[in-house]
């Protein structure tokens, strides 16, 4: 069963795989937004206590869950636990990663169109006009959608074809140059005239910002950044090797991606401030401001940022990819083994529920815009209720599974390979399965809702 299910080729492809899961849009796009719209320096700490207190607690659960089940999330749920009932948490990841592919897709098929647009030098005019494109091409009623569908079934070939192999392999290059071009952007924004305001609003924290919801939004970004919540690590460490080690591994992935989080910051911040770009503009945040970067900042050599604005559009797809191959790759793998269909079909009913999520969230922010659940556009309401609401249940339900209805022994077992490493760690981390995360959880859900 565990090789016709690993598609993955090698010990260190599946690590691999699994920080190309955790790295994506969420840093690049969704971090540098939230950090705008919330005040800045203040909720990047916020953010980093989330990552520490919850995130790698969390990430080793699932990864524990995971590789001690081999299955698929659902069967992995009711196998450590012994009760089936548990098995629903596994139904909630799946529902939740296929609901946050939908809107995902949207976005990256924005980065496709934008890869698109700089290859054909349309990105290039002042401020005005590069505001302008954005809103003009995310209104239209069918390119967006269009791009969507076709970064969807770009995602489908990879999974159902099971290539995997090529994607890890292409990953080892890639990323690396993906944190290398970062760091250039970054010195580059940051050289822009006024830059220093931005960066300033990077790293001086101003509390009185703070207003009481953003403490969940913090906790949301840094959940749906580490790909928590959605038993999505739970699917891939289902792909592990026994000798893998499971806490080593979650803090190298949790540091990876907040170090990529935070230069995507640096990138965005001093080139908005500097171009006059408003830092809460919300999600066209990026689209908006980077390509004044690569007009602005290499105005002397205009060669050298046409090709660095193609070169970070292609890694940014690159790195949407390897997560949306993760969120589809749960329901696809939970398809195919519980209702035992050709992995192909498992693959089809996830791209084609996925698309029909994309194509609605899509118009909801461009041409049909009365598409609103709550008073929020359809796109916003899919991002709130699942980094908001879902992520955090689906964490919380895991915890309290782990902290309280697994025997410790297995716990400590599969936690220490065992007995044969971060042996030191497992009580600190059982302590936090069992109480912290539950509790700051609730607290926090319930301070969003005014209780206390
Ligand atoms: N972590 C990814 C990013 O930052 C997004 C992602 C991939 C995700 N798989 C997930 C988010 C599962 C939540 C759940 O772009």
């Amino acid at each position: 069963m565990a090789n016709e299910r690993g598609n993955f080729g090698t010990k260190i492809g599946i690590i691999l795989a699994t920080a190309g899961s955790a790295v994506g849009l969420g840093n690049v796009w969704r971090f540098p937004f939230m950090t705008g719209q919330n005040g800045g320096a203040a909720f990047i700490i916020l953010y980093i206590g989330c990552i520490l207190l919850l995130g790698i607690p969390g990430m080793v659960s699932e990864f524990v869950i995971g590789r001690h089940a081999q299955s698929n999330a659902y069967r992995a749920y009711g196998k450590i636990s012994g009760k089936k009932a548990w098995r629903l948490v596994g139904i909630l990841g799946i529902l939740t990663s296929t609901v946050i592919l939908g809107f995902y897709a949207v976005v990256a098929g924005w980065c496709l169109q934008y890869l698109f647009a700089s290859v054909g030098g349309q990105l290039r005019g002042d401020a005005n006009y590069v505001t302008q494109y954005f809103q003009t091409f995310s209104t239209d009623a069918l390119k967006p959608c269009l791009w969507g569908i076709a970064f969807v079934l770009i995602t489908h070939l990879v999974v159902a074809r099971g290539v995997q192999r090529g994607i890890e392999r292409a990953s080892k290059v890639l990323m690396p140059l993906l944190l290398v071009l970062l760091v250039v952007i970054v010195v580059a924004s940051c050289l822009l005239p006024g830059a220093v305001d931005g960066i300033r609003f990077l790293l001086l924290p101003d509390f009185s910002k703070v207003t009481h919801s953003v403490l969940l939004e913090a906790l949301g970004q840094a959940f749906f950044s580490l790909s928590l919540g959605t038993a999505c690590l739970c699917t891939y460490a289902s792909y592990f090797s026994r000798d893998t080690n499971l806490l080593r591994s979650a803090m190298q992935i949790a540091l990876l991606d907040t170090i990529i989080a935070i230069l995507a910051g640096l990138m965005i911040f001093p080139a908005a401030f500097s171009v006059g770009v408003n830092p809460d503009s919300g999600p066209s945040l990026i689209f908006i401001t980077l390509p004044n970067v690569f007009q602005q900042a290499f105005s002397g050599m205009p060669v050298v940022g046409y090709v660095i604005g193609i070169l970070f559009y292609a890694l940014l797809v690159f790195a949407a990819l390897t997560s949306t191959i993760s969120m589809h790759e749960i329901g696809t793998a939970f398809f195919h083994e519980e209702l035992k269909i050709e992995r192909r079909s498992a693959a089809w009913i996830l791209t084609v529920v996925c698309s029909i999520i994309c194509v609605c969230c899509s118009l909801s922010v461009g041409a049909v815009s009365d598409l609103r659940v709550l008073g929020y556009s359809l796109m916003d309401f899919c991002d709130l209720l699942t980094a908001q609401v879902m992520l955090p249940l689906g964490a919380l339900l895991t915890s309290l599974m782990l902290g309280w209805f697994v025997s410790r022994q297995t716990l400590y077992d599969e936690l220490t390979n065992n007995g044969t490493v971060s042996r030191r760690f497992f009580r600190l981390w059982f302590f936090c399965v069992r109480f912290a995360v539950p509790l700051f959880i609730l607290l926090i859900f319930l301070h969003q809702f005014g209780v206390i």
